[in-house]
């Protein structure tokens, strides 16, 4: 098959361009940076060096694909001018229009747990309208958007907290169960999407691991010598003053904040409980930990 993967060797994109050339695809990869050219190649897949704000450029790379996956870069959210909603239905739009001029008849789209809400989502209300935005297209085009939980590499951003003040402080967590998943796990799934042959729309959970806050701040406690680390629920004014004290762009720190808020009250996770997928992915916490743990003593 020939599969066209975006987000270049991010995360989940190089485990999955690794699966599908080992498993006999032509695997093309776009990527913003000429000198990621060589890495792409040395995985035995096709670089395509553009943006993914030019359709036209899109549109050339996606001609005669079997299949495509779709996903949106994360934005800046230090960046006060990013208008994050319009920079995700723009990029969803984009790739409509490339994927209907190519002909192109299977879409597996990244997506987000909390991606079949509208409303009281938070920052992912984007990847929803890219969602809605996909669905307009003709009917023969099927189409998987990936509803992955909340990634572990999210527990980064705790580690000047971890430094600063021992604790990890946030409004979701304590007591109560985070769905986590590993880009890992990701990537596997996706693979499977994009080479089965079934057809149709559907949407598919990913999940690595449902582990509590007070369960993840020990697992990760411990891997940094911090046996003791706790995780402390605090309310949404307290978090939204930490985000924005930190610089960070106020509307998307407001819309990080009903995100975490909405995993709190049960409505993000709501879709992912009654859609658990089959089987939970490999990666564990525990397994994460030991890359947090590096990333901490670095
Ligand atoms: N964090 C979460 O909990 C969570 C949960 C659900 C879904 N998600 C989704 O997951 C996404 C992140 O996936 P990931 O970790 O695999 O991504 P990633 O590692 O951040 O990789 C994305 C890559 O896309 C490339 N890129 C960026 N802008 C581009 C542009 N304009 N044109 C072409 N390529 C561009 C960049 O590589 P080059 O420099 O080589 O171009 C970048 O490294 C998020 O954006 C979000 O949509 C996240």
């Amino acid at each position: 098959m020939k599969v066209i993967i975006t987000g270049s060797l991010g995360n989940i994109s190089k485990p999955l361009t690794s699966d599908l050339v080992a498993n006999g695809n032509e695997v093309i990869v776009i990527s913003s940076n000429p000198a990621r050219k060589q890495e792409i190649e040395d995985l035995g897949a096709t670089p395509a060096i553009g943006d993914l704000h030019d359709v036209e450029f899109l549109k050339n790379t996606f001609a005669g694909a079997d299949a495509v996956y779709t996903m949106v870069p994360p934005g800046n959210y230090f960046d006060q001018n990013l208008d994050l909603l319009a920079y995700y239905t723009g990029l969803g739009k984009n790739y409509a229009t490339a994927i209907e001029a190519a002909g192109v008849k299977k879409v597996v789209n990244l997506s987000t747990i909390g991606g079949n809400l509208a409303e009281g989502n938070g920052i992912l209300k984007g990847a929803h309208q890219v969602e809605e935005i996909l669905n307009a297209l003709p009917e023969e085009i099927s189409i998987t958007h990936m509803r992955p939980n909340s990634f572990y590499y999210n527990l980064l951003s705790y580690i000047p907290m971890i430094k600063s003040q021992g604790i990890i402080a946030a409004n979701y967590g304590g007591k109560e169960v985070i769905p986590w998943v590993s880009p890992i796990d990701i990537a596997s799934a996706v693979a499977a999407e994009l080479t089965s042959t079934s057809t149709g729309r559907k949407a598919r959970s990913v999940a690595s691991e449902d582990l509590s806050g007070d369960e993840t701040a020990k697992i990760l406690g411990e891997a940094i010598g911090k046996p003791d680390l706790q995780w402390i629920l605090v309310s949404d004014e307290d978090t939204l003053n930490a985000l924005i004290s930190i610089g960070m762009n106020p509307e998307i720190a407001a819309g990080l904040v009903e995100m975490y808020g909405a995993l709190h009250s049960g409505l993000l996770a709501e879709d992912y409980y009654k859609n658990k997928p089959a089987e939970m992915g490999k990666v564990k916490m525990k397994d994460y930990a030991k890359e947090f743990a590096a990333a901490f003593n670095q």
